[in-house]
């Protein structure tokens, strides 16, 4: 047993390779049913019941085991594939648009009924950001029978099922006749919905063609050409607001949020939410510096996805990522379109539940 570092275990295991594993991280992930919860497989050991400089009494390596007392006498079977499994890192799933980029369509009765056609879809949904779902019903609230695949719908305030038609009395551009820049929705909550539903009714209007955006790619393209006012648009908070008579939603959050290892996790962009930043900071003059060389990217977009969104099809959109739009509306004909939104958690963990299922 060597301890190379305080609080590292350092073995070798038969083949040769060597490999090292935090102490604590042992103890506390000893896999013994005294250390679970039986019932339920969760952790039931609490970290607080040892010391922090807590180490082996004796560890040794048998097979493809490592076996280790610990002072108070317990005793920890840790299986190599076991502590392998858990040195992986998680790999990221996403991938950036190429020119020319178009969603793929999945039938709608297929990707309810038929679980390999939704493991499909789903996947592809999880590599693109988006997916088209073709030949559904053109009825009010389809949307929620998209549940028992994308998870429960996520209630926002507005309206459960929103509904965007042209409407003198609407409380958002989108129900104007007006083109609609690529956003995402929702910049004004502070965990804005990270899927996005949107489902055409009909549309007999002229003009009005959808347009989808990946935000994410166009974000990496700008991160390698712009890294300092990347970091900027990370940095700054920016205000939004979307609201009527009886509704107000506010949040205030830097454009882009990453995660701990620096990928994108979350843009938040819309034109028509955004609110007037501190005119007198100069961190707003080095925001507008960004947004604007991000802003003509986004306008001028290879990443950009342009086409006519009929009756009966839905975009299924990773709106963390994913921006959407429309061209102008040209004619008054009917065009109504349904918005739900969804959880991206809940799309993932679906799919592991759904290949589980189907072996
Ligand atoms: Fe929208
Ligand atoms: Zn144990």
């Amino acid at each position: 047993m060597v301890l190379a570092m305080p609080n590292m275990l350092d073995i070798q295991w038969p083949d040769g390779q060597s490999a090292a594993f935090s102490t604590l991280w042992l103890r506390d992930n000893c896999p013994c049913p005294d250390c679970r919860v039986t019932q339920t497989q969760e952790k039931r050991f609490h970290i607080a019941s040892v010391p922090i400089d807590y180490a082996p009494d004796q560890a040794q390596v048998e097979a493809d085991q490592l076996v280790i007392r610990w002072p108070e006498g317990h005793e920890s079977h840790y299986s190599r594939e076991f502590l392998m499994g858990c040195s992986q890192s998680i790999k990221q799933d996403w991938q950036p648009w190429q020119k020319g980029f178009l969603p793929r369509y999945v039938d709608y009765t297929e990707f309810l009924t038929n679980d390999r056609i939704a493991i499909e879809a789903i996947q592809v949904f999880l590599k693109d950001g988006v997916i088209i779902i073709d030949q559904a019903p053109r009825e009010m609230n389809t949307l929620e029978a998209l549940a028992p695949r994308l998870g429960p719908v996520r209630e926002l305030l507005f309206e459960r099922i929103h509904n965007v038609q042209v409407d003198p009395n609407g409380y958002n551009v989108a129900h104007t006749n007006l083109p609609l820049p690529p956003h995402n929705d929702f910049a004004s909550y502070s965990w804005p919905p990270s899927v996005q539903a949107l489902h055409m009714l009909v549309n007999e209007a002229e003009g009005g063609r959808s347009t989808l955006l990946d935000g994410w790619g166009a974000l990496e393209a700008f991160r390698a050409q712009y890294p300092d006012q990347f970091e900027t648009l990370c940095r700054v908070p920016v205000p939004f607001r979307e609201f009527d008579d009886n509704n107000e939603t506010f949040a205030i959050a830097p454009m882009i949020q990453l995660d701990s290892k620096g990928n994108i996790a979350l843009f938040r962009y819309s034109n028509q939410l955004m609110q007037p930043l501190d005119p007198s900071s100069t961190d707003t003059a080095d925001f507008y510096n960004a947004y604007h060389l991000l802003s003509q990217q986004i306008f001028d977009s290879p990443f950009e996805s342009r086409f006519r969104l009929e009756g009966g099809q839905i975009i299924v959109a990773a709106s963390h990522r994913v921006l959407h739009g429309r061209e102008a509306i040209e004619t008054a004909g009917k065009r109504h379109l349904q918005d739900a939104y969804f959880e991206h958690d809940n799309v993932r963990n679906l799919l592991t539940v759904l290949k589980r299922k189907n072996g």
